[in-house]
């Protein structure tokens, strides 16, 4: 990664060059935004400290201009979802401390209308919290377990990418359904991770094939609804060993990510789609805008109710979002990715 001389308190990250095909440090820079980049404030904008950053591995598809979301483009900072505390305030809706979410770019401050943040609904909790297990990746897991799932007491379920932010949710909620659930992750930590919160059993797909793992698992049983987060081997292997009628829920392919096209899974048994009547639901959060509110609601009262666990894994220090990012996909998170770089 270019070394440049960082003013601390004006540090932001650029998307410096694409990546060829796997993501690395080499692709960010960190340096310093000019001091006037920040001007008074006008009516109706607020100052905000930057205090966490979130990592997540839709990103990637942003550093290809393939996203379904805003693409990074080289030279310009980074963007993604980010917490922080109001430091100036020109809004009647905001008050210095207010502690806030919001989507902007990766530096230490930002001046904007107040429109782009919105307050912590509970100012008590852990910003991080609203970035994982209680923002867009619980949404993530919590919306289409309730528009797709239909999963009820003694379904059997399978969640990949199991211990991290969307999937260590989703199979939380499946088993407090009343569903025998299990997982696959990559580490035994991971494994006695799922095991904690609850999934009935769960492989680690680096030391037995998807295949093995389900077998083993399954005992026999089919799946009735699969959580795919990985995509690639996995999903071929889910497949077969679907139940007539089940429900494949398409989150995310990471495993795909950092693959040339021409390396990229082929699919070889897609034919039981139609053999075991299937169906597939893909869907993009963002596409659910207007029902989040109420959906982070129900997931901080089910928190509350000790019915739910968001577990996330912090790293400190602004100078450490690109290694962080980069570590996504070498699977060191357990569940939500957050970077601190200020306190609130
Ligand atoms: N559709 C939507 O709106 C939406 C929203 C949010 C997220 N997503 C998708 O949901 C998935 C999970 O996202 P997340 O935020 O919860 O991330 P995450 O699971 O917290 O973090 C990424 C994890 O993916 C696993 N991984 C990395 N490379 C892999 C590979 N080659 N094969 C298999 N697993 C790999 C790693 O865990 P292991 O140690 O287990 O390998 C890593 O810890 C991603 O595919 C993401 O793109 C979709």
């Amino acid at each position: 990664m270019a070394e440049v001389k960082v003013d601390e308190s004006r540090w932001q990250i650029l998307y410096k060059q694409a990546p060829e095909p796997m993501v690395t440090e080499d692709c960010f820079e960190i340096s310093s935004y000019p001091a006037d980049s920040i001007k008074a404030l006008e009516d109706g904008q607020v100052l905000v400290k930057v205090t966490h950053i979130s990592v997540d591995p839709y990103m990637r598809g942003r550093m290809n201009k393939t996203s379904y979301g805003q693409v990074w483009n080289i030279g310009q900072p980074c963007t993604g979802g980010l917490a922080g505390v109001v430091v100036e305030s020109k809004s009647n809706d905001f008050a210095v401390g207010d502690k806030v979410t919001g989507f902007g770019p990766w530096r230490a401050q930002i001046a904007a209308p107040a429109q782009y943040f919105k307050k912590l609904p509970d100012q008590s909790l852990s910003p991080s919290l609203f970035l994982g297990g209680l923002g867009m990746p619980g949404n993530s897991a919590y919306l289409p377990f309730k528009k797709f799932s239909k999963i009820k007491a003694g379904d059997v379920v399978f969640v990949s990418g199991a211990a991290g932010a969307v999937g260590s949710i989703f199979g939380q909620l499946a088993k407090n359904a009343g569903a025998t659930v299990y997982g696959s992750a990559g580490s035994d930590d991971k494994i006695t991770l799922l095991k904690e919160l609850g999934f009935d059993d769960a492989t680690n797909y680096k030391k037995e094939s998807p295949a093995d793992g389900l077998d083993r698992m399954l005992g026999g049983k089919k799946i009735d609804c699969y959580f795919d987060n990985v995509g690639g081997e996995t999903l071929d292997a889910v497949f077969p060993r679907m139940n007539l009628h089940g429900r494949i829920i398409c989150c995310g392919m990471i495993s795909q990510y950092n693959l040339k096209a021409e390396d990229k899974y082929g699919l070889k048994n897609v034919s039981h789609i139609v053999s075991s009547r299937l169906s597939l639901n893909g869907f993009i959060v963002s596409d659910w805008a207007s029902e989040m509110e109420q959906a982070t609601t129900d997931l901080i009262e089910l928190v509350a109710a000790g019915k739910l666990r968001p577990v996330e894994t912090i790293v400190e220090g602004y100078q450490n979002i690109p290694k962080t990012f980069v570590a996504l996909f070498q699977g060191e998170n357990k569940g939500k990715m957050v970077v601190k770089v200020a306190d609130s």
